[in-house]
Parts: structure tokens; sequence; C-alpha cells
């Protein structure tokens, strides 16, 4: 039985499981991290924000911003006089103006700069890069009284926010997400201001974080946290691969092991050092071999002394025709060797070939019933030819009742049979003739044919060959015959190193 060779690795199989398990449990524990630590900042970003735009709401007095709202044309005029290129201190520049401001345009331009001064300081102070605007509402929207970005105009209007809405609806501090334009990543706060004595805010204050380069920090924490787990991804792979590879290795030579008693190989010993449960396995393994090991070898002894036994009965049996026919015993030898070198020739397996040698010996026991002066006779009549016939019958029964000896029990009574159907005792034909028979019948045919007996003399090997080639296909197996006529050129050889040739 031919074991597969070729099979998933399982060193690979849990390495790829550790090495999968780790790197998802990295990933989403880096991609959880960034979005706790982010949602951390943009919260805290926000507060802050929220927290600028309530202190700068309380320092703003409703009053002052409603002067500013009210006289928001002629400021509006002023200051983008205050703003052309020949710059002077802002409220020189802007009292200059050649028309006459109203009466209340003046305190509306100190009350304008006051606050324009309060914002910059807080922006100084709070470390915000980003504009902080006041806005106050009407029917168009929201329009701008103070900036502390000079590129916006004030008295613009700009549309409501949802945060804005609800931050004058609520009369609360509100913060927005975080949103991109093309200047950046931003957080902006709204805080509500009441204007004189209205009973709503109607004024709001926006102050627009830029979190750019928080969200650069906050990168590269990510980029340290991710390297740090890959640094010890790499580290727990390596420990990883070490115990795989030792676990691995055990069940490799467990797997070996397996093969060996599968290929009934039991004398290789398993030796893994190890006190976990593969350990155990291999200790169990391990004494599974030897008990399979010494049962095979008891078996294989009692086989032998089975065989050895059933050999030296049929030896007794080979001595008892020896007594009535001394030519017999070398006869079955050499009828022995014939049949073994055919066998061989043909491929037989060892069982057969063993079979086929006991039934070499065993093939003319049936002379045991033929009377003794017909072995000395030079002419049988054909009454003593029909009883010398009867030997084929003879020994199958003598051997009736030794179990052990059925097996031969073809070769016995079919070795004179012919493969054309002329032979005896029961005229088989061709394949019908068991296999062995049909060998021993070539091997027992040359023997005769090439040894004395009173009744024939022996012809010389090469005729006797000829004898056989021509014979096959009618008294022969021609299969039989072509494996036989390989050895035709050392056959006598054979007979004559081994046998005293009568
Ligand atoms: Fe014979």
């Amino acid at each position: 039985m031919k074991r597969i060779l070729k099979r998933r690795s399982i060193k690979i199989e849990i390495l790829g499981i550790v090495f999968l398990s780790l790197f998802l449990i990295t990933a989403i524990l880096g991609y959880f991290s960034f979005q706790f630590s982010k949602n951390r900042l943009v919260s805290m970003l926000a507060d802050k924000s929220m927290a600028i735009a309530a202190t700068v709401a309380d320092f703003v007095n409703g009053d002052d911003l409603l002067m500013i709202k009210n006289n928001i044309e002629g400021l509006k005029e002023r200051r983008q006089a205050a703003l052309a290129p020949a710059v002077s201190p802002a409220y020189e520049k802007m009292t200059e103006m050649q028309n006459a401001p109203s009466e209340t345009l003046i305190p509306a331009m100190k009350m304008y700069l006051k606050y324009m001064n309060l914002l910059s300081e807080v922006k100084k102070v709070t470390n915000i890069e980003s504009p902080i605007n006041i806005y106050t509402k009407d029917r168009k929207g929201l329009v701008l009284l103070l900036s502390t970005e000079k590129a916006l105009s004030i008295g613009a209007v700009y549309q409501m926010r949802p945060e804005t809405e609800r931050a004058l609806r609520d009369n609360a501090p509100q913060a927005s997400g975080i949103y991109k334009d093309k200047d950046g990543v931003w957080i902006s706060a709204f805080a509500p201001i009441t204007l004189g004595l209205a009973q709503a805010p109607e004024a709001i204050i926006e102050v627009d974080n830029k979190i750019d380069l928080y969200f650069g920090m906050l990168r590269k924490e990510l980029a340290t946290i991710i390297f740090i787990c890959l640094a010890g991804l790499a580290v727990i792979s390596a420990i990883g691969y070490q115990f795989v590879d030792k676990l691995a290795g055990a069940i490799k030579k467990l797997d070996v092991m397996a093969g060996n008693i599968e290929m009934e190989n039991y004398n290789v010993k398993i030796e893994i050092k190890s006190g976990d449960e593969i350990g155990h396995l291999a200790e169990t393994f391990e004494k599974l071999r030897l008990s399979i090991r010494n049962k095979i070898d008891e078996l294989r002894l009692s086989l032998v002394q089975e065989k050895k036994a059933h050999l030296e009965s049929i030896i007794a049996l080979t001595n008892a025709i020896e007594v009535r026919d001394p030519y017999t015993r070398q006869h079955l030898y050499r009828v022995e060797r014939y049949a073994i070198l055919i066998a061989k020739t043909m491929k037989l397996p060892r069982n057969q070939i063993e079979l086929l040698r006991y039934g070499c010996y065993l093939h003319d026991i049936g002379k045991l019933y033929v009377d003794d002066s017909i072995f000395k006779k030079s002419n049988l009549s054909e009454i003593e030819i029909d009883t010398f016939k009867q030997h084929a019958q003879n020994g199958a029964k003598i051997i009736e009742g030794i179990p052990f000896l059925q097996k031969m029990k073809d070769v016995i009574l079919y070795h004179q049979e012919k493969y054309d159907g002329t032979g005896y005792p029961e005229g088989l034909k061709g394949n019908a003739i068991p296999f062995l028979a049909r060998i021993v019948c070539v091997a027992d045919s040359f023997d005769a044919m090439t040894t004395d007996r009173p009744y024939k003399p022996k012809v010389s090997f090469k005729e006797a060959i000829a004898i056989i080639e021509k014979a096959s296909g009618t008294q022969f197996d021609p299969e039989v015959v072509k494996a036989f006529l390989k050895h035709k050129n050392t056959l006598e050889n054979i007979a004559k190193k081994h046998f005293k040739i009568t």
C-alpha cells in the first residue's frame, strides 16, 4: 500500500493561522485605537473651542454689540478705507474719513476696535491660528460684525449652519464635527450672545479651530503604534515559529512511524522527548510498535515451525516413495528444480512458488499404490498401464485427510493432464488444467525423457528440449514452454551439477 507523500504541511497551516490572527488583531486594535484617539481628540478640541467661544461670549457686552450692529454700514466703509494700502493706525485712519460720522458711529468705532483687540488677544492667548468671528442674526442669515480674519468683510451675510441654529435656539454653546476644505481640517464652536434687552440671543461667536496639526500628531502616534505592533508581531511570529516547528517535527516523526507500521516495518524506533500529549502519544506508539513486532516475531517463528513440520511430513512421504523406487527421489528434486526455474521466469509470487515446490515433491505420491513389479518391467500390459495411471487419483486420496496438503492436490491430481485434453485422469483441456499442474507437467515430462527407465531409454537433453518445443500447444501450455525454453542451454548443466543422471 502506497502512502501519500505529498500533503499540506501542518507547520504552514498553524503558522498561517497564527500570523493571520496576529495580523488581524493588530489591524483591528490599530484601527480602533486610532478611532478612539481621534474621537477623544475631536471631543477635546470641540470642548476647547466651545470653552473659548463661551468665555469670549461672557466678555462681550450685548449693548456694545448692538451699537456695532446698528452702525455696521458706516463701520464697513471705514474699515475698507482702513485696510487700504497706505496704512496708518486704524483708529486715526477710520476717523479721518471725509464724511462726517453719525452721532453713534464714533462710539461704535471705538467699540469695534476694542473688541477687535479683545478677539486678537484671545486668539494669541489660546494659540488658535484660525479666525474668531461674531455674527448677528437677521432675516437673510448671519451678518458678520467682527472677525480676526482681515480677508472677511464685515457686513457680509452667511448662511445659518445647523450648529448656529441650535446654539441660538437652545441658548447654549455648540460644536460642529470635523470637516475639510481647501485650507485644511477644521472644527468649529459657537456660543450665543444676547443683544441689549432682547429675550433670545441674536448674535453668535464662532471659533474656527484648524486641527491639521493635531491630526498630523495623531497620525505620527498611529505610525508609532503600528510599528510597535509589527515589531511585536515579528517577535511573536519568531517565537511561534520555534514552537510550531518543534510541534510539527514531533507530529512528522509520528507520521513517519505510522507510515512504517503501515508498510509493516516495525524495526524503526521513535524517540520524542516531550512531557506533553505528543510525548505521551509517542510513548504509546512505541509500546504499540514493540508489541506488534513481538507478536509478528512470534507468528513468524510459529509459521517457520509449522512450515518445517510440513516439510518434514512431505520429506517423510518422499522417503516412503524412495523405499519403493530409489529413482523417484532424485526425479522429484530434479522436477522441482525445473519447475521453479519456469515459475521464477513467469514471475510467480513467492507463496505460489513454495506451493509448487511441495507439489513437485508430492506429485508422484500415488505411486505408493503401484506394485513393485511394475517399476521393474520394461513392457507393461494395458491393465498395468491403467493401474500405473491411477497414481494421480491415488496420490490425491493419500493426502485427503491431511489439511495442509490440500493446496497441492491440484498438482498431484492433474500433472498428467495434457493441454489439448488428451491427458488423464479427467482429460482437462487448456486453462481448465490448474496452472501449477501445467508447469509440473513440462518439468516432469522433461526429466522422464532425460533419464533411463526400465520401460523406456533416455534421450539427450537436446532431443528432449526439441520434443518439448514440438509439443507446445498440444501436450504442453505454450506459455510454460516459452518460459522453460529460456533456460534450454543451462538445463543439462543444472541436472549434472546437482544429480546423478541415470
Ligand atoms: Fe513424475
